[in-house]
This record gives structure tokens, sequence and C-alpha cells, in this order.
């Protein structure tokens, strides 16, 4: 079964990683797509999200991590899935998971998405409050893989 796991991932934290590496235990492939939440401003390129995902897992052959554009429901057709997982830390992003996923049925009804429950170490965590920390000089230290702890603070204190 190849399983897509779509997110912003900007950047990754240990709670995207925890989801990785769970998740590619289930499944055959699993394709880590970095998209856009278009109300979201990004502060990483999709090319440096890439490569921050790429350096926290390392070599898995289980792992394709690429971009896409457009809507999740065409990805997902055209890498050959018909699978999505998410990661679900709290009730609070239940709502607007349940609305995408069934938004995501609508467009593709052979699709379905999975929900896997973020490990509570890191039902807390986001990407925006990591970049939030770094930006005022915070300790980031166990909130993101530590080999791209550095490149992080550096992105977000040099400018
Ligand atoms: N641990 C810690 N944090 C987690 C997490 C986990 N396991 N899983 C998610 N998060 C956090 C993320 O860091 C992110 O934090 P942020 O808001 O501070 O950036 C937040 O939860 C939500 O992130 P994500 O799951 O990446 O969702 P998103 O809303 O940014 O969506 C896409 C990104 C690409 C999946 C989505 O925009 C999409 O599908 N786009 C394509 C267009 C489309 O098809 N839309 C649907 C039909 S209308």
């Amino acid at each position: 079964m190849i399983v897509v796991y779509p997110g912003s991932f900007d950047p990754i934290t240990n709670g995207h990683l925890d989801i990785i590496n769970r998740a590619v235990c289930i499944c055959d492939k699993l394709i880590v797509a970095v998209g856009s939440n278009e109300s979201k401003k990004p502060t990483f390129t999709v090319e440096e999200r890439i490569d921050l995902i790429r350096a926290a897992v390392g070599d898995c052959e289980n792992i394709q991590i690429t971009g896409f554009t457009g809507l999740l429901a065409d990805f997902v057709r055209s890498a050959g899935s018909k699978t999505v997982i998410k990661g679900l830390r709290a009730m609070s992003d239940f709502e607007y998971e349940f609305q995408m996923a069934l938004l995501n049925k609508k467009l593709e009804p052979d699709m379905e998405t999975l929900f896997m429950m973020t490990s509570v170490n890191y039902s807390y965590l986001s990407s925006s409050a990591v970049k939030e920390i770094a930006r005022n000089g915070g300790c980031i230290n166990g909130l993101v893989p530590e080999c791209i702890r550095e490149r992080i603070v550096k992105k977000l204190t040099c400018r």
C-alpha cells in the first residue's frame, strides 16, 4: 500500500518525524508530500522544506519526499495511491481535519484519510510555535530533529 503523508512541514518538527517513523511501518511506501496551505505564508521554500525532511529522515528506501501543488486529491491519484495519513494532535485539529477528509472524499471517492494520534510528547507542538521560539532566541532543543536544528535557527534569526 502506498500512503501519502501531506503537510506544510514549515519546518518539519519531531511531531512530524514521529508520524513518519510510525506510518512507514504500516505501509509499503510512504510519500511525504510537501504542499502549501494558501492561507499560510511559508518561511521556508518548498525545496528547503524537502531538504530538511530528507536530512531528518535519512536514507530509507520506503520513504519518498516530494513537493506538490494543486489539490491533494489530484496528487494522491497521480502518485498511484488511495490513502492519506495525517497526524491528529488534539480535539482542536479534529474539526479542520474532518472537513478536509470529507472534501477530499467528495473530490476523490476512492480516497481514504487515516488519522494517527500524535505521541503525547508532541501533542503541544506546531511548526509556528517552533518558529516563534527560535525567532525570539528561545531554545528549540527536542522540538525539531537535532541534525537540522542549527539550519532552522539560522534561517529564523538571520533576517
Ligand atoms: N506533530 C506536531 N505538529 C503537527 C503534527 C504532528 N504530528 N501534525 C501537524 N502538525 C502541525 C503542523 O506543524 C502545522 O503547524 P502550523 O499551523 O503551525 O504550521 C499544523 O499542525 C497543521 O499542519 P498540516 O498538517 O501541515 O496542515 P496544513 O493545514 O498546513 O495543510 C496541506 C497542508 C498541504 C496538507 C493542505 O493545505 C492541502 O491539502 N493543500 C492542498 C489543497 C487541497 O487539496 N485542499 C483540500 C481541499 S479544499
